[in-house]
């Protein structure tokens, strides 16, 4: 059936096998005329509720945005020139407003470049009045205008799932790769218990300047970033004694000449072992250097202050400090105001002398915080898991 409409629709004219149109369909939909002419709001509500179209009308824009707010609406047919509020700039507020409305303008027929600025600016379609056309032809544009913005919101949808995936892949990425930093703690914490179950002597020692040089480090301020790589260094320092026989390495007394230049090739294996390691790259640098000092009389290299990585400066430090303060089998652990007063001595000559300052500044607490703590570990020979967790939770956060 036909019904004639004062509109013919921009669309319909460029293709006139439009897909047929469910007058089923049209029923659901709810439209919003407006038109500060009163026949024509009249004839467009009477002609399109014939062929099921729910209609609401205002006289004007301010009157339109009133019922937008208290109706569920899915189109706005308005016509362009009204008295106060222009339909363009309707059109504006409720594309801000409601930015997924179908909004269809209506124009006279002498002014369709009007009809086209508006579709630039947001409308979906306008209609030319008052040509006597079928009244499906509205349907149609309606419609296709609200097909086209399901389309869109089937997109944006779409859009948005595709960011929770790929959010949420992202969450399982990292928790991936915090499994494997934690599988490398793991991994470097073995090694360090090795290190020091093969230097019994030494027992907890490893641990120990590990937890001394990220308390210095801490104290000096500024080296969250290089927290990991001090902490790592520390722990592996010695990595290469693995390598040194053990008749060098456990010998009772004093070393010969070439016993101590075998003796001092640990730092040069060590650097070698881990230097093709990423992530201990940096670790390298100061397992390579923590026998240097800062007047260059240290090994490998004779470094002289500044020339050594500041991890390894750090080292140097907590390791008299361990080395003072514990128990060998030729002399029992000095006391920390002896170890004290030698930093301080050889501040400037072994030692940086900033770091040894900030050491020195450290309570004596703290530090037999950190011994009755590694005293207690020692008893199982090597660090428990949950010491090892322990460990990575401190390294990861800088503490
Ligand atoms: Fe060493």
């Amino acid at each position: 059936m036909n019904h004639i409409t004062p509109y013919k629709t921009r669309l319909t004219e460029q293709n006139q096998s439009a897909e047929p149109i469910s007058i089923a369909h049209a029923s659901s939909l709810r439209v919003l005329i407006v038109d500060d002419e009163v026949s024509v709001r009249k004839v467009t509500a009477t002609v399109l509720a014939q062929i099921g179209l729910s209609c609401e009308t205002a006289a004007g824009g301010d009157e339109a945005l009133h019922i937008l707010e208290t109706h569920s609406i899915d189109a706005v047919i308005s016509d362009l020139r009204m008295p106060g509020m222009s339909g363009m700039e309707l059109l504006a507020k409720v594309k801000q407003i409601y930015p997924r409305m179908v909004f269809l303008v209506v124009t006279a027929v002498d002014d369709v470049r009007v009809g086209i600025q508006a579709m630039r600016q947001g409308a979906d379609d306008y209609l030319v009045k008052p040509l006597q056309v079928d009244a499906n032809i509205v349907l149609a544009s309606l419609t296709r205008a609200l097909h086209v913005k399901r389309l869109e919101q089937e997109v944006e949808n779409y859009r948005h799932h595709l960011e929770e995936i790929v959010a949420e892949q992202t969450g399982q990425l990292r928790e991936a790769l915090r499994q494997i930093e934690r599988s490398y703690d793991h991994t470097l914490e073995v090694l360090g218990a090795a290190i020091d179950l093969r230097d019994s002597p030494t027992a907890g020692h490893s641990r120990r300047v590990f937890l001394y040089s990220i308390e210095i480090a801490k104290a000096m301020g500024g080296l969250e970033s290089q927290m990991r790589n001090i902490a790592m260094g520390a722990w592996l320092h010695d990595i290469g004694k693995l390598a040194i026989p053990d008749a060098i390495l456990l010998k009772p007394g004093p070393l010969t000449d070439e016993e101590r230049a075998i003796m001092q090739r640990h730092a040069q294996i060590g650097y070698d072992l881990v230097k093709g390691i990423p992530f201990l790259a940096d670790a390298a640098e100061i397992i390579f250097a923590h026998h240097e000092r800062c007047d260059g009389s240290g090994y490998p290299r004779g470094l002289k202050a500044q020339e050594t990585p500041l991890g390894a400066r750090i080292f140097a430090v907590a390791d008299t400090f361990d080395a003072m303060t514990s128990d060998r089998p030729y002399r029992r652990a000095l006391p920390f105001h002896a170890s004290r007063e030698v930093i301080e001595r050889g501040a400037g000559k072994q030692y940086d002398p900033q770091v040894a300052r900030i050491f020195l500044s450290i309570s004596d607490e703290t530090w037999e915080a950190i011994r009755r703590e590694t005293a207690a570990i020692q008893a199982f020979a090597f660090a428990t898991a949950s010491d090892i967790q322990a460990l990575g939770k401190m390294v990861k956060s800088g503490s």
